[in-house]
């Protein structure tokens, strides 16, 4: 199968495009800085034209039109079965309300959830050629409203629900592409902290077993990485 994978340089989105190359899948991956991702270019040597990297900031139309009309390029006129958007940030995690600047509450939407709803926009084509296509969104529990209890985090949170809204609306008008928000858990990558009890290859092969088990009947639902059904 093809997948398409945003923010794969490092943290979750590395681990899952090294978990889709070890299970036979071909990866396009969309990274920020191409020449940091040592790991990725590691990965190619070993996995070849299974591995495509294309250089892309999600939140820049340009540069996706860009690392769009470069992957047509090289790939043809290509199918994806799976479009995971993983790329993400945290800005805000340590500011009190009322010195929270706004730059951080816009850019955590910009990436979070417009970035999301651009690079879907961009590659619908490729997925609608897939008999059996899968939208992926890597959300946060954070973005549970009803999971609220601790407050804070305003721009990441209301960017993650923006983007569970924005899934849910998307698996409505798309009933042959399955849709799911997956919270990957809390994982020791450079966003989740050292504290993190998860290791990104744990939250990646609970990620993708959720993927491939994933029904017509799971669309457009909230789940956690190791299955389990999350309130809005
Ligand atoms: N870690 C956790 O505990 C946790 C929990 C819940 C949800 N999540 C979600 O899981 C996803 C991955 O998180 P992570 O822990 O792997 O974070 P991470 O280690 O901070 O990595 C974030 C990735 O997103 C990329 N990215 C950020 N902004 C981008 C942009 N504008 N364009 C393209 N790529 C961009 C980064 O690229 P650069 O290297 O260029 O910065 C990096 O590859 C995020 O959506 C996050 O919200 C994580």
């Amino acid at each position: 199968m093809n997948y398409l994978i945003t923010g794969a340089g490092r943290g979750i989105g590395l681990e899952l495009t090294l978990f889709a190359l070890e299970n036979g899948h071909s990866v396009i991956t969309l990274v920020r800085e191409p020449n940091n991702a040592r790991s990725l270019a590691q990965a190619k040597k070993e996995y070849g034209d299974k591995l495509s990297v294309f250089k892309c900031d999600i939140a820049d139309p340009e540069s996706l039109a860009q690392a769009h009309s470069q992957a047509h390029e090289l790939l043809g006129d290509f199918t994806l079965d799976v479009l995971i958007n993983n790329a993400g940030v945290l800005l805000d995690d340590e500011e009190r309300f009322d010195q929270l600047p706004l730059e951080k509450v816009i850019n955590s939407l910009h990436v979070n959830a417009v970035g999301p709803v651009s690079v879907t926009q961009a590659f619908l084509p490729n997925l609608n050629k897939s008999a059996s296509a899968k939208l992926v969104n890597i959300t946060s529990q954070m973005g549970s409203i009803a999971d609220n209890a601790s407050g804070g985090y305003y721009g990441y949170r209301m960017s993650k629900a923006a983007l569970n809204m924005f899934a849910k609306s998307f698996a409505v008008d798309h009933p042959k592409i399955i849709t799911l928000l997956i919270h990957p858990g809390w994982v020791r990558t450079d966003m989740g902290g050292a504290q993190a009890p998860l290791l990104p290859r744990e939250s990646a092969r609970g990620v993708f077993k959720v993927i491939s088990e994933a029904t017509k009947n799971e669309t457009g639902r909230f789940f956690d990485y190791k299955g389990k059904e999350l309130p809005w």
